[in-house]
């Protein structure tokens, strides 16, 4: 049997390969947070009052400035995980020891690999949380942009996909738009869960150091430690599936709004035009413009409910403390964030670019979209309502098509009509948009005083 030597024992060739798994080529994107979420650690053991003192400043900026080495190799593609390595935090931890020796052998004092990957993950989170969080502003302000070129643009309100009533491509839009926002209600929620510090819990039981949590935790820019340390470590996959499940009400947004946009950009309806440039032609059929972006998102959505399963199944019945099962979340989780930003930024740069046409609008008004408007008319000379509906419908034949500028110019009320807002939404989008700015810069100022250079450029 074939043993290979790694810094945790000899192991199995073969036992090696599947524990590790992908780890190798997932945690690329996490070495810029291991090293800073090292950095921290590291600064902390600095001050832990021990009669030999773990590192000195001069140790501590010694490793900081290895780290920073590491994160530039990263940037540049040139830091490998090898599969002997398993994970990023071996990786670090080898290329720290080979370059500083004993300091390097010193820094994983007072952590585990459970806390260090949870505090990876949730710093990753939460840089593409607040990234995720002014993409989806953005979209909001498009799609508000597009209400507003399109203000009181007649288009047949539907339900059952059946016209319904007379309404306008500036409440369809809107909608859309507040829809994202209520969105940003769960992204933010899910920010505030992630937005706390699991290191230092170390394997779930604390370590018999006098380790200063609330130091490491303030380093990183954290809201707060995570207190008890074993639910620091039973929180990891929680954390992940509270953002799953928010990634997922923004995909299932898009969805809808991808197959209106599908429907009503089909010849037989012609409402809406898809930017000639985001569509896809045939290898057959010369007259193609095909969708496929916004078939490409319907489809994403499956993917990033389907991750979020995976990981609330991989949570379902795990036993208290760590367990190796987390570590199959990080894939579903890692790519549902990428895949939810691309998403959100595809459609932007799609409503960016759509074109309304009138005409078309214009002519889905058939006159029985006016049968509501109608016996609503009937009600404010005197009838009831129930009355009026049944007048109107045993004489549907008699309904002339209307002006539907008039019709809608009389939905004066909150949210329809001459009672829509969109600065009412617009503003809420610029408060989603400054929330992230703001925290954003808070964050960023954090690694930087850590780091001791600019973030995230790195370079004075
Ligand atoms: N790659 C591992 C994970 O994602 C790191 C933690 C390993 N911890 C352990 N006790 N084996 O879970």
């Amino acid at each position: 049997m074939s043993a290979r030597k790694t810094m945790v024992g000899n192991i199995n060739e073969d036992v090696l390969s599947f524990t590790v798994g992908k780890d190798p080529q997932l945690d690329a994107v996490l070495l810029e947070w291991d090293c800073i979420g090292t950095a921290a650690h590291v600064s902390m053991l600095q001050h832990v009052p021990l009669a030999t003192p773990l590192f000195t400043a001069t140790d501590r900026d010694g490793v900081v400035s290895e780290l920073l080495d590491i994160m530039r190799q990263g940037r540049q593609g040139r830091f490998r995980i090898t599969r002997r390595d398993q994970d990023v935090h071996l990786a670090v931890e080898r290329a720290l020891t080979r370059k500083l020796g004993t300091l390097g052998k010193r820094v994983h004092t007072g952590r585990s690999r459970n806390d260090q990957v949870a505090v990876d993950l949730r710093l990753y989170a939460k840089n593409e949380l607040l990234g995720l969080l002014s993409d989806v502003a953005d979209l909001a302000t498009a799609l508000l942009g597009f209400a507003r070129r399109h203000r009181a643009w007649p288009m047949v309100g539907r339900t059952h996909l059946q016209p319904g009533m007379p309404s306008t491509v500036d409440l369809w839009a809107s909608a859309y738009a507040e829809g994202l926002l209520d969105d940003t209600i769960t992204l933010r929620s899910a920010y505030v869960v992630n937005d706390r510090c699991p290191l230092g819990s170390a394997a779930s039981y604390g370590v018999p150091l006098p380790i200063d949590r609330e130091l490491s935790c303030k380093l990183l820019g954290f809201a707060e430690p995570i207190h008890n340390v074993l639910h620091a470590g039973q929180a990891r996959g929680k954390c992940e599936s509270v953002i799953l499940n928010a990634l997922s009400q923004v995909m299932l947004t898009l969805s809808r709004l991808s197959e209106d946009l599908i429907l009503y950009a089909m010849p037989e309806f012609g409402y809406f035009k898809l930017p000639a440039e985001m569509c896809t032609g045939s290898s057959i059929m010369p007259q193609k413009k095909n969708p496929d972006v916004l078939e490409l998102i319907r489809a994403k959505v499956a993917r990033v409910l389907g991750d979020s399963v995976a990981v609330s199944g991989i949570l379902k019945g795990l036993p208290g403390g760590y367990n190796r099962d987390l570590q199959e979340a990080k894939e579903p989780f890692l790519e549902s964030l990428r895949t939810t930003r691309a998403c959100v930024r595809i459609m932007r740069t799609m409503i960016d670019a759509l074109k309304a046409d009138r005409k078309a609008l214009e002519a889905g008004f058939r006159p029985d979209v006016f049968a509501a408007d109608r016996a609503l008319e009937l009600v404010a000379e005197g009838a009831s309502f129930r009355d009026a509906y049944d007048q109107v419908r045993q004489t549907l034949d008699d309904l002339e098509t209307r002006d539907s500028h008039a019709a809608l110019g009389l939905r004066t009320h909150l949210g329809a009509g001459t009672g829509l807002d969109l600065g009412l939404l617009s503003g809420k989008t610029k408060d989603v948009r400054s929330f992230a700015r703001l925290a954003t810069k808070r964050y960023h100022n954090a690694i930087a005083k850590l780091m001791g250079v600019p973030y995230p450029e790195l370079e004075a």
